[in-house]
């Protein structure tokens, strides 16, 4: 019997009935009632259901009645249309069966580690038998998903005249702010190539080439903490173009999500999406990636409230500090306990005297009510687009600082009381980043995005004297709360990129040394450029509705970047450092 099938085990339908058919696949599970056997047979397609009758072969049943989960088996027979009162709707081919009259068992099946119909899996073990993690419907789904997003981004780039180019995988540090993976190099003993840690610098370089527009989806590496949606490698939409403003790229890239939705998910995008300088991000929601899917906006009122003889809110505004508040929707009959528990939720943000403010049926509850006249509450309630059953809370502090730590809460809180998101999907552009900032552990100025982003061209005058007033010509797409890309218009002259690796700190020898090449390469008529790169992974994860970019990853990495399957990272054999002239110094343990 051949095990070559005819169909696929989610393709058979009531109009096939009486087609004679052989399908190949697992056994889902198998069912003994009444003297019959019932096999369900699943592939990714779907599942089909085989009967077994012991009257028409008694050999094929006692077969048949030794089929365990996950043996791999093949059965031909008569596609049947299912008793009365035995249909299955929620079975694609639920209105049929297989009396089967073939049956073979190609492979068996140790009883499996986990069950895989059982929710909140341990994920460590999905990961090591990763191979069975993904025979469920729910995973093969998700790879499925990915790969249409990526076809629909391939398609969307090659109609607007893109053309797909790979960039080397073993490079000379391509910097994005982590630390990079390196590889040592046989031939040249003692030094090392690096992964790129994105296609940067070679995505430049193709402008220079003339090559006008590129796109690839790129395989990146980066050395960094992990978390839900960071991986040690990972996938970007990456692209670059010459001769663009900002809002050509920003537009090019509405047009690719909608496109992308559309075609995906049958979903539409409404554009052009909303922006946000970057100062009205982190004043208005505390973060420069906001979820603008719950309003929650941070308002300030020192105006309002100080001079109110209130002490903390008075002295944080005499003190050049700001008070700030945001309104938790319905949520002013919230018990005293319960306000206690957030203002204590609010100390592990970073606020010290978070000060709640409860309306119920329009009364206002709480040691604000001591201090500021009726006028004034309703003037704040206004200020603050309040309703009568709200509950406001306020912060007192530095205005950045009480900003970010508001913005979280926010988060928290919409979490908490599991508010309703006003859409599914919401993208949103942060632009007018700094061009610089000043790195929290270093303490030394660093760029912002990277250090081949232009400043605004109106504020490059002040790059050597104020460099942290200096906005640049990047911008951030947002998709519900999370950094799905980042790109900039780049800096194409090599007296400008001498100039900003200077501010952060590198001696023209040590840029030359690091970055020769491509500012070389801008003395050849380097064109004006930019692009930006979106996240695949994080994109496909969001679309499937999953928190962690590992579920749209076939084999991922878990939070120690281990591969749990096949055990990687390994310390190399004796034999492969003594080849590449390498010594370890420490045990695998360290
Ligand atoms: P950036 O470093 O912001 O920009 O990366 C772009 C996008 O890549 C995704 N991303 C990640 N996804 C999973 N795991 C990670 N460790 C990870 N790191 C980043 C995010 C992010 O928004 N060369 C520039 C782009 C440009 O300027 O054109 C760059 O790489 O979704």
């Amino acid at each position: 019997m051949s095990y070559v099938r005819t169909h696929t085990c989610g393709e058979l339908c009531g109009k096939d009935a009486g087609k004679h058919v052989c399908l190949s696949g697992w056994v889902n599970k198998r069912r003994d009632l009444g003297g019959l056997v019932f096999v369900d047979i699943r592939d990714r397609y779907g599942m089909t259901q085989v009967f077994f009758d012991p009257n028409a072969n008694a050999e094929l049943f006692n077969l048949a009645s030794s089929l365990k989960p996950e043996y791999v088996i093949s059965v031909e027979g008569a596609v049947s249309l299912r008793p009365e009162g035995m249909v299955n709707s929620s079975m694609s081919t639920g209105e049929i069966e297989i009396t089967a009259d073939k049956l073979e068992i190609l492979n068996t099946s140790k009883p499996l580690p986990f069950n895989m119909d059982q929710d909140n899996l341990d994920e460590n073990l999905r990961m090591k038998y990763r191979y069975l993690d993904l025979r469920r419907p729910e995973m093969s789904a998700n790879l499925r998903l990915r790969h249409k997003v990526i076809k629909a981004v391939r398609d969307y780039f090659d109609a607007h005249d893109f053309i797909e180019i790979e960039t080397p995988s073993l490079v000379n540090s391509t910097p994005e702010g982590a630390r990079d993976y390196l590889v040592p190099s046989r031939v040249h003993p003692g030094k090392f190539y690096a992964l790129p840690q994105s296609p940067q610098l070679f995505k430049q370089l193709l402008m220079v080439g003339g090559l006008d527009k590129y796109f690839q989806i790129a395989r990146c590496y980066r050395d960094e903490d992990l978390r839900a949606d960071r991986q040690p490698e990972f996938t970007q939409i990456d692209l670059e173009m010459s001769f663009v403003e900002r809002d050509n790229i920003l537009s090019l890239i509405e047009g690719m999500i909608a496109f992308v939705f559309e075609r995906t998910l049958d979903y539409s995008v409404a554009a052009p999406f909303k922006r946000l300088t970057w100062l009205e991000a982190m004043d208005k929601y505390g973060s420069d990636k906001p979820d603008l899917r719950f309003p929650m906006e941070i308002i300030d009122v020192s105006d309002i409230v100080s001079d109110s003889g209130f002490k903390v809110f008075d002295s944080a505004v005499s003190d050049g500090g700001r008070v700030r508040g945001i309104v938790v929707p319905k949520r002013g009959s919230s018990s005293r306990k319960e306000c206690d528990a957030i203002i204590e939720k609010g100390k592990e943000f970073g606020l010290s005297g978070l000060v709640a403010l409860a309306f119920n049926s329009g009364t206002p509850k709480g040691v604000l009510t001591k201090f500021l006249k009726e006028d004034r509450i309703n003037e704040l309630k206004k200020a603050m687009n309040a309703g009568g059953d709200d509950l406001l809370l306020f912060a007192a502090g530095e205005s950045r600082s009480i900003s970010v730590a508001l913005g979280k809460l926010r988060l928290y809180l919409a979490d908490k009381f599991q508010l309703e998101p006003s859409e599914r999907f919401n993208f949103l552009w942060v632009v007018d980043f700094p061009l610089f900032s000043i790195d929290a552990e270093t303490k030394r100025i660093v760029a912002e995005h990277h250090p081949f982003t232009s400043p605004v061209p109106e504020d490059e005058g002040l790059m050597e004297t104020a460099p942290l007033k200096v906005r640049s010509n990047a911008y951030d797409l947002v998709l519900n709360g999370v950094e799905l890309g980042s790109g900039s218009i780049r800096i194409h002259s090599r007296s400008l990129q001498e100039r900003l690796f200077k501010v952060i700190g590198l001696s023209l020898e040590q840029a030359n040394e690091k970055f020769g090449y491509l500012m070389t390469a801008f003395e050849y008529g380097a064109p004006p450029h930019g692009g930006i790169a979106l996240g695949a992974d994080r994109l496909t994860a969001i679309m499937a509705g999953k928190d962690s970019i590992r579920e749209v990853l076939a084999f991922p990495k878990n939070h120690q970047a281990i591969c749990p399957l096949t055990g990687a990272p390994v310390r190399p054999s004796d034999e492969q450092l003594k080849i590449l002239n390498l010594k370890v110094n420490c045990s695998s343990e360290v």
